[in-house]
């Protein structure tokens, strides 16, 4: 499996432990920088990480910036990207298990290397559950970046209210 990584300046140290942490699991890491600790920042880094994935070049991405939130946040507004900032290995499952996140962010300055090695192993070893549900319901949030015709439409998501009627969702 291919995975690019990518960070800001704040946590190059971390990136290239966690780069070489998959590299001993067997992944091949593409480096998209940034590679030193020169300032600069994170919507590159996050951008470049997610087009390597959108593109096919990679299966999956992890980004990371001090907080993991601008980083992770750039990369949720690149078409076909669906990343998630997560802070332990439980959302780091469900990331991959319920939504198909395609990138995985961590806050470098705000979780231990040991939690994010962890939360590395939760995220690869877990595999998407592609039920109907899930399926139609990352198709219409994947869909929100085409269109804005959704702007004040309270019902926009009622179908999937209805579901939970139905049974289709469980807690
Ligand atoms: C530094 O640019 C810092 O703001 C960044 O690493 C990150 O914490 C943002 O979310």
């Amino acid at each position: 499996m291919k995975v690019a990584i990518g960070c800001d300046h704040i946590v190059t140290d971390i990136k290239n432990h966690i780069k070489e942490y998959l590299e001993k699991k067997g992944f091949e890491v593409v480096d998209c920088g940034t590679y030193d600790f020169k300032r600069t920042h994170y919507p590159i880094y996050g951008k470049r990480v997610a087009e390597k994935v959108v593109s096919g070049e990679c299966d999956l991405g992890v980004v990371m910036c001090g907080t993991g939130v601008g980083i992770t946040n750039a990369v949720q507004k690149i078409k076909g990207a669906r990343c998630a900032l997560v802070g332990d290995v439980c959302a780091a499952r469900y990331a991959k298990e319920q939504l198909n996140c395609n990138v995985i962010g961590v806050g470098g300055r705000v979780s231990g290397v040991g939690m994010i090695e962890d939360i590395m192993d939760a995220y690869f070893g877990a595999e998407y559950h592609p039920t109907k549900e899930n399926e139609a319901l990352i198709e219409k949030i994947d869909g929100l970046i085409d269109r804005t015709d959704y702007i004040g439409d309270e019902h926009f998501f009622d179908e999937f209210l209805e579901k939970w009627d139905r049974g289709e969702y469980h807690d």
